[in-house]
């Protein structure tokens, strides 16, 4: 999604924003732009449409823009074609003085968000005089902030804060003043944004990649906060126009992190890096006891008392979040006997929720900035349900919104499609069900020593999955040019189905779907003809049988068939064109393995079709609007 970064300081500002904003190319946009002020000088402002490279190219790599503040921003479309019109930044004023070099910008800004009442806005603005040249909420919203700061005369805090009573919506803002040259304003609701500090610089960003070669001291702003940025210090205040302190925090990542490391691709790399993942997740709650080992979810902040009460789980998330939801669904019910909904954000925000007093929220996201599961957490809160986030992006707004955070440590993750943090969350949730078991007393002492000693071998299991990648490779060179694919399978394997398919789809362009496999008869399966690859996912013993029988039914009709399977299940050749095999590990937990060949089938595709797998068309990496 789009991406903001500023710059105030004693260096030239334009080559740093461009830098950060190519380190934020991963979330996703469609244009760019950059806003530089020298001195008294008229706002100087480049637009361009497509990839960052054309920017960088316009500007001479930033060198052609004098001016030691500014503001940039990666645009992904939301009001609007992609366009240089449609682009941030935007004016007060008319681009047109502009090109008379009168300075149209007595303010410019950049926006991530959305405005919902913009319309109303720009027709309460049009009667006051304004004129507007572009399509975006955005130009209304910097619109906006000049006609309050000039109808009364009053400061850019003062101006936004009247700004943010009256726009509906989400937003980070960063503002430029012509009357304030060398400060950024800043305001934020439900939109990331963090401002870092270091010796006689400050940087403003929307995600921490984009400053991290610059500094580690980051400032978290919060909702309905506003700041000005100066060189090397930032004053925070509220909605009122009162001063608030805040801490500063460290960011602990390196960042390298956020580099490719030698992979061709961050989706790779992330692939590569998740037995540390999920052995980094496993080990920050597991803890060693003269008894043996045990969960300790202190850290998460959920006691014992608080496991015995809770009377269902709703499973909150987007996405592969919420794949993940339903994976655990099974797992919960049938370890732990609790009733189990998982549910789309989505969803879940919109309908009237008829939920236990002693029910537990548990929303799910790597970013932490979902808009949709934002929403729903607070939704939760609203009704005095108690919520836990699992999280990936330490100090995001749900994890600082949730009453109890359970972190994943997956590091950042880049790539548009999430692999290390999807394994992060259902090591996460592994760990949950299992505690939940124990301390409910549907698993004895050894049950619980048992399955703890199998979870600690997952991640050499999927360490051992990722040294047999060729065949996957040959697999995918073969079907780059297929047009569609299903994957079929029932319960867990119906979960891991889910992910697989929209691994492929999202960045292999090709059309598949997931479907439970005793559904597919019930209407899917007239899509069925000569060729049609259909992958059956068969790591449930107790379902494998059913699954085949499904997987037969539609060879009988012309599809190839893949199947994933455990190693020792051969059988499964007796009908399946292709097949892998995952290491054997408790049924509960074939997630955590089958995902992976999936994984890299996607990605596999993707690189045969000569896509860009890193930043697949029209999707961005963490979605802040609705
Ligand atoms: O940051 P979140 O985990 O909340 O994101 C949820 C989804 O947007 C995300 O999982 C998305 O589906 C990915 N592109 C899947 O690879």
């Amino acid at each position: 999604m789009c991406g903001i970064v500023g710059y105030t300081g004693p260096a030239k500002a334009a080559p740093i924003l461009l830098e950060g904003l190519a380190k934020l190319e991963y979330r996703g946009y469609d244009s760019a732009g950059l806003a530089v002020r020298d001195g008294d000088a008229p706002v100087q402002i480049v637009k361009s449409k497509g990839r960052l490279r054309a920017l960088a190219e316009k500007t001479d790599e930033g060198r052609a823009l004098a001016g030691n503040v500014g503001i940039g921003h990666t645009r992904w479309a939301t009001h609007g074609e992609p366009s240089e019109r449609n682009a941030h930044p935007h004016v007060s004023g008319a681009p047109e003085d502009h090109d008379r070099s009168a300075d149209p910008s007595d303010v410019v800004g950049v926006h991530n968000g959305i405005i919902e009442n913009y319309a109303e806005l720009k027709e309460k603005l049009r009667k006051n005089g304004y004129s507007f040249y572009s399509e975006t909420d955005t130009e209304v919203a910097i619109k906006l902030v000049e006609y309050y700061y000039k109808k009364y005369g009053i400061g850019p805090i003062d101006a936004l804060a009247k700004t943010m009573v009256r726009v509906r919506g989400s937003y980070a803002l960063a503002v430029m003043f012509r009357d304030y040259p060398g400060e950024i304003y800043v305001a934020r609701k439900d939109s990331p944004m963090i401002i870092g500090v270091t010796e006689g610089e400050s940087f403003i960003a929307s995600d921490v990649p984009a400053i991290l070669n610059r500094t580690r001291s980051v400032y978290y702003i919060d909702n309905l906060e506003m700041a000005c940025v100066r060189p090397g210090s930032v004053a925070f205040y509220n909605l009122d126009g009162e001063q608030v302190e805040k801490q500063l925090t460290t960011i602990t990542w390196d960042a390298e992190a956020a580099e490719k490391g030698g992979f061709e691709h961050f989706m790779m790399k992330e692939i590569h890096e998740q037995p540390k993942a999920v052995r980094d997740t496993l080990h920050s709650v597991l803890r060693e006891t003269e008894t043996g080992k045990e969960i300790d979810l202190s850290s998460v902040g959920l006691s014992e008392e608080e496991i015995r009460r809770v009377s269902q789980l709703h499973i909150v998330a987007c996405g592969s979040a919420w794949h993940v939801g339903v994976a655990a669904q099974y797992i919960f019910e049938d370890l732990a006997a609790i009733p189990v909904r998982v549910e789309l954000a989505s969803e879940f925000r919109y309908r009237r929720l008829l939920l236990d007093k002693d029910a537990l929220v548990v929303i799910v996201s790597q970013s932490g900035e979902t808009a949709d599961s934002l929403a729903a957490l607070r939704e939760a809160k609203r009704l005095g349900i108690k919520t836990l986030g699992i999280v990936n992006t330490v100090g995001s707004s749900i994890a600082r919104e949730a009453d109890s955070v359970f972190y994943t440590v997956a590091g950042p993750e880049i790539a548009v499609a999430t692999t290390k943090a999807y394994s992060a969350q259902l090591m996460a949730m592994y760990l949950l069900a299992v505690q939940f078991a124990r301390v409910r007393e549907e698993i004895d002492a050894q049950a619980y020593a048992d399955y703890l000693t199998e979870l600690e071998t997952i991640p050499d299991k999927i360490a051992r999955l990722l040294e047999d990648k060729d065949r996957l490779q040959w697999f995918a060179a073969k079907f780059s040019n297929a047009h569609d694919a299903f994957f079929i399978g029932r319960g867990i394997d119906y979960a891991i189905s889910l992910e697989g398919s929209l691994k492929m789809k999202e960045i292999s362009y090709l059309h598949s779907e997931a479907y439970a496999a005793g559904e597919l008869k019930h209407g899917t399966i007239s899509l069925i003809e000569e060729g049609t690859l259909v992958i059956g996912v068969l790591t449930q013993s107790a379902l494998y049988e059913k699954t085949v029988s499904n997987m037969v039914e539609c060879k009988a009709r012309g599809a190839y068939l893949m199947g994933l399977t455990g190693y020792g299940n051969y059988s499964v050749e007796d009908a399946a064109d292709f097949t892998v095999y995952v290491p054997k590990t408790d049924p509960h937990f074939m997630a955590s393995l089958a995902v992976v060949p999936l994984q890299l089938l996607g990605y596999y595709l993707s690189v045969s079709r000569g896509l860009d797998v890193d930043k697949p068309r029209n999707l961005a990496k963490s979605v802040t609007v609705e």
